[in-house]
């Protein structure tokens, strides 16, 4: 197939929010290879990669199928997987990119020992638009459930990706997404008129229309927000992240969503996040690119203890749902919770342990954790 549809060469630069879309990628895979490949309950995991691109940039830094493939094989645990049948799929609809896709491919696998893929990793490419592939797949399916799924779907634009395909393809339980979201032309084009069509299919519904007009301060977070709320409605997600990809001007250029309904996948994924960006506001900014990030101590988790103290005033509660909560209903994630959390907050005598807690400012399962009424 042929028809770019973008301006770029077939191999172009890589962008800084480029290399931080793929530390999040290969971070949360990391998470994700380890939780599924120990799993007895799965003989097989996929990852789809719908929007491959040409495998490697224009100085050689690697493409995200290179590197998913990479984190796979260079997983400490990866020699305890043997049970396991990795399958990895990366679509490229541009002809040539295809070609530097798939030469990338086996220059990856004539590398591996014996000059071939691990007996249980299996590597497909597909020359295909994302849609028809996705609809083939299904069709393949026979109403059947895909194995757990971990769908990359990183378009350059706002096409190709309609809602309710999306929704079909991953509705079953162990499928995730991480999904491009082009913010930069929604906000633009909400309510022109001129592509309603495309974000009809985008959105899933003809709400972008509603949009606060241009240049009105609402305008962002109605559109951000409608997009979250479709992929949790429509799509079933139980858990949605986005994170911002802010361009050199300081303006959102892109979000990624990570879309899950499995509370630990979500908690490695936010964690995976703040990584990125340790100030906890989930965005990353080209500009600060080649700065150090803040050590992991100068983490502020005092509005975490403030949501805490909120939360469960008053109560005697488990630091399983403690930690359920700060999961589920804040920015934060569980490795934050109890020694940078709770045990300087029992210190400072805000909350105290409960009878079952063996030794002040350690929170094992099960641990009762006492929150003081509101003052
Ligand atoms: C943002 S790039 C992908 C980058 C790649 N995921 C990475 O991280 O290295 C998007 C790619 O999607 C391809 N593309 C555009 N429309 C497509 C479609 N409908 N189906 C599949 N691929 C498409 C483009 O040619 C381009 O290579």
């Amino acid at each position: 197939m042929s028809g770019r549809g973008d301006s770029l060469p077939t191999v172009w630069p890589q962008e800084p929010h480029t290399k931080a879309k793929h530390d999040l990628l290969t971070g949360y895979l990391g998470a994700w290879f380890g939780i599924l490949g120990s799993s007895p309950r799965h003989a097989r995991v996929i990852v789809f990669d719908g929007f491959a691109g040409p495998g490697v940039y224009e100085s050689g830094e690697p493409g995200s199928p290179v590197l998913t493939i990479n984190r796979l094989l260079h997983h400490d645990h990866f020699s305890r997987w043997g049970n396991t049948e990795f399958v990895f799929v990366f679509n490229e609809r541009d002809d040539d990119r295809y070609v530097s896709l798939a030469d990338t491919l086996i220059e990856l696998e004539r590398a591996q020992p014996g000059g071939a893929w691990p007996s249980n990793v299996r590597v497909h490419h597909r020359n295909e638009s994302f849609p028809g592939l996705a609809e083939n797949l299904l069709e393949g399916l026979a109403g059947a459930t895909l194995a757990p799924t971990f769908a990359f779907v990183d378009p350059f634009g706002y096409k190709d990706v309609p809602l309710d395909l999306i929704k079909r393809l991953l509705s079953y339980d162990a499928c995730e997404l991480f999904i491009y979201f082009d913010f930069n032309s929604v906000s633009r084009f909400a309510t022109a008129g001129n592509v309603d069509k495309h974000f009809g299919a985008l959105f899933g519904t003809d709400r972008f229309k509603d949009a606060p007009p241009a240049g009105d301060p609402a305008r962002p977070r109605f559109l951000h927000d409608l997009y979250e709320e479709q992929l949790r409605s429509v799509c079933d997600f139980a858990y949605v992240q986005s994170f911002a990809m802010v361009n050199r001007g300081g303006r959102v250029g892109n979000y990624m969503f990570f879309c899950t309904r499995n509370l630990t996948a979500f908690d490695r994924m936010k964690s995976t996040m703040w990584r990125l960006a340790p100030d906890g506001d989930y965005r990353f900014e080209d500009r600060f690119a080649d700065q150090d990030v803040l050590f992991a101590d100068q983490r502020d988790t005092e509005p975490l203890k403030a949501a805490l103290l909120q939360r469960f005033a008053g109560s005697t509660v488990s630091i399983d749902d403690i930690l359920k909560f700060t999961i589920e209903e804040t920015p934060f994630y569980s490795g934050q919770v109890k020694r940078e959390t709770l045990a300087p907050m029992q210190r400072d005598g805000l909350i105290s342990g409960g009878p079952n807690q063996k030794r002040a400012c350690q929170y094992p399962d099960g641990t009762l954790v006492v929150f003081p009424p509101k003052p």
